[in-house]
């Protein structure tokens, strides 16, 4: 029996072009372009197996070794903060973890001496962010729409990822510091890439090709 290799596919912003990147490689994602409500799916060979996943859910199935590889943004991979190895940036869903608020919020952050209130998605990167230059906040973890913390007072800045920044334009809301950019990772657990080694690594040598003709 061949090895069937699983890949942890986030839904959202990134899949579409996860997808085109597997299929330069000449896997089948037919099943993954039209899932129904399916949430495991294969390709034709039934080489691969891939399951759709929440953002956020992308390392802990991956971790737990349910599946073998994962592809998911840095900012996941940063808050969830587990032991994957991180085999390649994929260079799509380029963005930016970014302190925002309003823009007045630059002149208060130096002079406010209550703790700051931090709306974030993110509270493990928000922790760390603030404790590595000595600061201490308060966080309010929130699911999306974080930028209407500061809008109806339920925050005094937020820590979100930043695309277009047409959210934050859009509301009044400015840039007050980058914390660092982000993109697209394939990630793998750490015995698969023992147990099945091989298969993985020719399929990252795949992607990675397909990668570099795409910048040619
Ligand atoms: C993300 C992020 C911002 C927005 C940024 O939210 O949290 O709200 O996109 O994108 P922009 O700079 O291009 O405007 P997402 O769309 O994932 O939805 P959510 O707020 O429900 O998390």
């Amino acid at each position: 029996m061949q090895d069937v290799i699983t890949i942890a596919l986030a839904k959202g912003r990134l899949a579409e072009k996860a997808i085109a990147v597997l299929e330069k490689c000449g896997i089948d994602c037919s099943q993954v372009k039209d899932p129904g409500r399916r949430l495991v799916l294969r390709d034709e060979t039934g080489a691969y197996q891939f399951i759709l996943v929440k953002p956020s859910d992308v390392p802990t199935y991956v971790d737990s070794g349910v599946a073998d590889i994962g592809i998911a943004g840095k900012d996941t991979l940063m808050e969830e903060n587990r032991p994957l190895y991180e085999m390649l940036d994929l260079g799509f869903g380029r963005c930016r973890l970014c302190i925002a608020g309003f823009p007045d919020a630059a002149q208060r952050r130096g002079i406010t001496v209550a703790n700051r209130r931090v709306a974030t998605k993110y509270p493990n990167i928000a922790r760390s962010f603030y404790a590595a230059r000595g600061e201490t906040i308060d966080i309010i973890k929130l699911n999306g729409s974080v930028e209407l913390g500061p809008i109806v007072g339920l925050a005094d800045e937020i820590l979100d990822i930043v695309e277009s920044g047409k959210t934050l334009k859009e509301n009044g809301l400015v840039v007050l510091e980058e914390v660092c950019p982000v993109s697209a990772h394939l990630v793998v657990n750490r015995v698969s890439l023992k147990t099945k080694g091989n298969k993985i690594k020719a399929l990252i040598a795949q992607v990675r090709a397909a990668l570099e003709e795409e910048q040619a």
